[in-house]
């Protein structure tokens, strides 16, 4: 009993002390410990107090206040680089575009990713939170995947998705006299994961919509855990969240395994299947050899279906993510929507669009690059140091979180001048580098080695669901529009997004 006491008390109150000392003889500042919980509930007050109010639509795109209130409070008091507290752990924010290079870069391989509390495994596994050998290994093989030449392959399962969606709303159009109302929110929601289905597993949207909705509610379970559950053992409780969750992963690894053997079977008997992401994921599998070219045993089944969540959580939420705003943006600044919707038409008229055209979209491309500077889909990327490391001028003991912050790296207006709150895509109209005074200031799909693998995928997707959209209907928000973006892990409209639609 006295031992446990003593490792309660090292890990909740004297190890935090000693960091805070630590930090702070640095010159680094940032909020007082409080015993166990550390700002998680200071956090939790200024969120809902936060998440009460709209965001001013005299300020629409100044979101950071609302989206994370103590992270915006701590660097208004304590710089662009300071500290906080997640339960006992202390959480640097990294504002700072030279010092995330310099921790994404990874060059001697001292930070990793967080590790992720056991019920978060539960919703993403593979490749996102691997660290050294495995995750290299995982990379090499599902590298291949993601190629511009195989993504061309994944183009007509793109656009057949969103024919049935364009179809579904011309439909209700032409019952409505010409206009319809709905929540472009949920559309894409299933958009993307019709998406994800077809172009990563080949699967009908109602065999993905089942695995659609269990881990959308998974997502939501995970954020409240996250109230109790850094506490050590809290997790593996047969409370009410854990059991559903737990239940909620069986059935999703059951789908996954049934569709996997299925697509195995089918490849022993001679079909080749190599125009979704699953086909190319285990043929690329079965062909594994190392950096040194020796071959061996590439993943297991479990590593497969560890890379199919993955797949699913951050193909579908990003993405959907993305082309609400892009929606609502365009919305709220009508005269890009129509230089957009100009320049679709000039390139595609009325056909479909294909892989050359998307490519000659010079409008479409900078709208986009400037809504995931002022929405990014990510809004933090987290690391932790487990060796001591010296980074701008301070040695961090290992255990240190580190959020790189990219919500504010993308609005800071040292970098980006004095509209840096505004939405004006012609600072990209010389491409990303000329965008502002660092051109690594810019990294919604983050940066280095371990970058994200389906960015082109996801443009891609992006791309030929708003040219479609452009070619076929003006839109504009409906007057009962509230501008509330929050994050439920990605950047998430806090309610609907309704949205009134024309035909053209
Ligand atoms: C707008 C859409 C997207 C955005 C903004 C986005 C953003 C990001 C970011 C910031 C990371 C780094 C996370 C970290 O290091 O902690 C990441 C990693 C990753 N993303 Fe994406 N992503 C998007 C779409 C996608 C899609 C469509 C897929 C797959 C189909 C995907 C698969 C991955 C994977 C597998 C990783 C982990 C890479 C690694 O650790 O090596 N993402 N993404």
């Amino acid at each position: 009993m006295m031992w446990f006491v003593v490792q309660m008390l090292e890990w909740a109150w004297w190890s935090p002390r000693r960091m805070d000392r630590v930090l702070r003889a640095q010159g680094l500042r940032g909020t007082q410990y409080r015993f166990l919980k550390g700002d998680l509930k200071e956090e939790q007050r200024l969120k809902g107090e936060a998440w009460s109010r709209p965001v001013p639509m005299d300020r629409a795109h100044d979101i950071f206040p609302r989206v994370a209130p103590l992270l915006h409070r701590v660097m208004k008091d304590h710089g662009k680089v300071s500290f906080t507290w997640f339960g006992p752990y202390p959480r640097i924010t990294i504002g700072d575009p030279e010092l995330v290079r310099e921790v994404l870069s990874n060059k001697f391989g001292h930070f990793e990713k967080t590790k992720l509390v056991r019920l978060a495994r539960l919703l993403v596994g593979g490749l996102a939170t691997l660290d050294g050998e495995q995750w290299a290994k995982h990379r090499r093989i599902m590298n291949p995947a993601f190629h511009a030449e195989k993504l061309k392959r994944m183009l007509p399962s793109f656009s057949a998705s969103c024919s049935d969606l364009i179809s579904r709303w011309e439909n209700s159009a032409s019952l409505s006299v010409g206009e319809i109302e709905l929540d472009i929110w949920s559309e894409l929601q299933s958009l993307s994961g019709d998406v994800i289905s077809r172009a990563a597993f080949g699967v009908t949207s109602q065999e993905g919509s089942r695995i659609f909705l269990l881990q959308t509610e998974q997502a939501e379970r995970l954020i409240q855990s996250f109230r109790t559950n850094y506490i050590p053992g809290f997790s593996l409780l047969p409370t009410k969240n854990n059991r559903r969750m737990k239940a909620i992963n069986t059935e999703i690894e059951q789908m996954l395994r049934g569709i996997i053997e299925k697509r195995q079977q089918s490849m022993k008997n001679g079909v080749i299947h190599n125009d979704d992401l699953l086909g190319l994921l285990l043929e690329a599998n079965t062909d594994y050899s190392d950096a040194d070219g020796k071959s061996s045993k590439g993943m297991t089944m479990e590593d497969v279906i560890g890379e199919c969540k993955l797949f699913y959580f951050a193909g579908m939420e990003t993405t959907a993510v993305l082309l609400t705003w892009t929606i609502v943006v365009l919305s709220m600044h009508p005269e890009w929507q129509d230089r957009a919707r100009e320049e679709v038409l000039q390139v595609f008229g009325q056909n479909k669009p294909d892989l050359n055209g998307i490519n000659r979209l010079k409008i479409v491309a900078m709208v986009f690059n400037e809504v995931l500077r002022l929405y990014p889909p990510v809004v933090l990327i987290n690391r932790r140091t487990y060796k001591e490391i010296e980074l701008g001028g301070v040695t961090y003991p290992p255990g240190v979180m580190l959020a790189l912050n990219i919500m504010s790296i993308h609005r800071d207006p040292a970098i980006w001048g004095d509209d840096s709150d505004e939405f004006n895509p012609v600072r990209f109209a010389e491409g990303v580098t000329k965008a502002c005074s660092d051109p690594g200031a810019f990294f919604p799909f983050s940066w280095g080695p371990r970058n994200c693998i389906g960015q082109n995928f996801a443009l891609l997707e992006a791309k030929v669901a708003i040219s479609m959209i452009l070619q076929r209907f003006t839109f504009e928000l409906s007057p009962s529009y509230v501008h509330a973006p929050c994050t439920v892990l990605t950047l998430h409209p806090q309610h609907d997004v309704p949205l009134r639609l024309r035909r053209l």
